[in-house]
């Protein structure tokens, strides 16, 4: 049998048929589905190694695969990254305090499709200064997704991002990017969430991609800890971070990982 053809573009960016869109919703909403349903569990007095076990138990249930199990070493089936961590947290006996924000990132493989998804929560009550952070990331991840469509290009994206969130007086990460993916996990392009206008590849009708902006309210450098996953802000402070999978459109983007209970903000 023939190898199914795929087509790229220059810059090695693939580009789907239109029958693989439904491949990737359903990957996308069981990923988003099992994010609305660990927001339950996130409390104060809770570790993240509860809400990691709780992901990979629903991962198994559904009979899918976790992305991030064995991938590169890793060894859990999310990603759980609180307060002054910006990505790559790793759940482990680190117990929620009141008033903690923390990022879960969870990317399932279902029939052969990825679905790559992470939000923001928060144990107990939320702060002030959080709040506006948690706001303002998750709107300049929309600031982005409006700049999807065909003949815009990804510097438009990340320009997008990087305007609005310094508009707020914070800080775009620059040393962790979105990233093409489909039938694979990480593909190009690197989607940045800077940028300038009318830069970079231009978008094309079938590309798949994240946008997954982390945002600091301090300066945007980060480094990695000795464990070689768990990025931090160099200043230790608050760091924020939204992530949906999307697909370009004749039109526009059709987002893969919305919440089907509605539950993509804490505050919603
Ligand atoms: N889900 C992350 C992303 O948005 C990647 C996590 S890789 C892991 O690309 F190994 F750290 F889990
Ligand atoms: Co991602
Ligand atoms: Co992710």
């Amino acid at each position: 049998m023939d190898e199914p053809r795929t087509r790229q573009t220059k810059d090695g960016i693939t580009l789907h048929e239109p029958a693989d869109f439904a491949g990737m919703l359903k990957a996308g909403r069981v990923a988003a589905e099992i994010l609305d349903q660990v927001g339950g569990l996130v409390a104060p007095g809770v570790t993240t190694e509860v809400l990691d076990d709780f992901i990979r138990a629903e991962i198994e249930r559904r009979a899918v695969v976790s992305a991030t199990i064995g991938y590169r070493g890793y060894q859990h089936a999310s990603c759980i990254s609180v307060n002054h961590v910006v990505c790559h947290g790793i759940p482990g006996p680190k117990v929620l305090k009141d008033g903690d924000i923390l990022n879960i990132d969870v990317t399932v493989i279902v029939d052969g499709w990825y679905g790559d998804t992470s939000r923001m929560y928060v144990a107990g009550d939320l702060p002030r200064k959080a709040e506006r952070l948690i706001q303002v990331t998750h709107d300049a991840l929309f600031k982005g997704i409006e700049a999807v469509r065909p003949g815009k290009t990804f510097g438009d994206i990340g320009h997008a991002i990087q305007s609005y969130v310094e508009a707020n007086r914070m800080s775009v990460v620059r040393d962790f990017c979105g990233h093409g993916l489909g039938r694979v996990f990480h593909a190009p392009p690197n989607v940045l969430h800077y940028g300038r206008p009318g830069t970079g590849p231009r978008l094309e009708e079938g590309m798949f991609f994240t946008i997954e902006p982390m945002v600091n309210l301090g300066r945007p450098e980060t480094k990695v800890l000795a464990d070689d996953w768990t990025a931090v802000t160099r200043d230790k402070s608050l760091s924020a971070q939204f992530e949906h999978s999307v697909g370009v459109t004749a039109d526009g983007c059709e987002l893969f990982t919305l919440s089907p209970a509605g539950k993509f903000h804490p505050t919603w």
